[in-house]
């Protein structure tokens, strides 16, 4: 193809990308929100970081591979794993792999159902890692505001613009800053990995 074709091309591609995905709005993080933040080197140092013998839940699953390293890291007393499992098999393999541990429940739902089933107060932590479009976040984020308790923590996955395979926009980031500005919370902890799909850890501001 000449330069001249490929130029065409990519411009055409990126009008139907840009049409088909907008640019959402990116709210800055508040700088009061980020003044106690550490940084920590990958998502393995975070679940270092939450407390032992906790109650915690992952929202998206998939395959269970993060909830495994959950599992051995964190040592929690219960774990809730929350994932819509289209493919069965997957549910399967989790099923097999979990529910003997006795500490660990499987709910086959939308994160905000389990979510909104859940008390007030009532987990130490929660692993966001579902769709990562802006609108989803950010109701996991508010509904986790209210079931985790007050000094407890709001983690989850991707705090990144763009999907690994660079097609999907991510509306973590704006999820994230909104909901910290707006709900009065802070960046406790945000990883570091190269592949820039960061961890982050959200706790109120007291
Ligand atoms: C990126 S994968 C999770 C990966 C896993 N946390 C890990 O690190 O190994 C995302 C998962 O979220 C699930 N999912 C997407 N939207 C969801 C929703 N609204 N509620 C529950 N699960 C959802 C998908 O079925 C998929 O398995």
């Amino acid at each position: 193809m000449t330069n001249f074709f490929k130029k065409i091309s990519y411009t055409i591609a990126q009008r139907i990308w840009s049409t088909k995905y907008p640019e959402l709005e990116l709210p800055e993080m508040p700088p009061e929100s980020t003044v106690n933040t550490k940084l920590l080197g990958s998502r393995f140092d975070l679940l270092k970081s939450l407390p032992r013998a906790s109650r915690g839940a992952e929202l998206g699953v998939n395959k269970g591979e993060f909830s495994q390293a959950i599992m051995e890291i964190v040592e929690p007393e219960e774990l809730h794993l929350v994932d819509t499992w289209t493919d069965k098999s997957l549910h399967q393999m989790c099923i097999d792999q979990f529910e003997s541990l006795g500490k660990v429940q499987l709910h086959k739902t939308y994160s905000l159902k389990f979510l909104k089933d859940q008390e007030s107060d009532s987990f130490d932590w929660v692993y966001i890692d579902t769709d990562h479009s802006y609108k989803t976040t950010l109701e996991e984020l508010m509904e986790s505001s209210r079931v985790v308790k007050n000094n407890g923590l709001i983690c989850g996955h991707d705090y990144t613009l763009i999907s690994s395979k660079g097609i999907l926009r991510y509306g973590v980031v704006p999820a994230v800053n909104q909901f910290c500005k707006d709900q009065n919370y802070e960046l406790a902890f945000l990883t570091h990995e190269a592949h820039r799909h960061l961890s982050f850890a959200l706790r109120k501001r007291t």
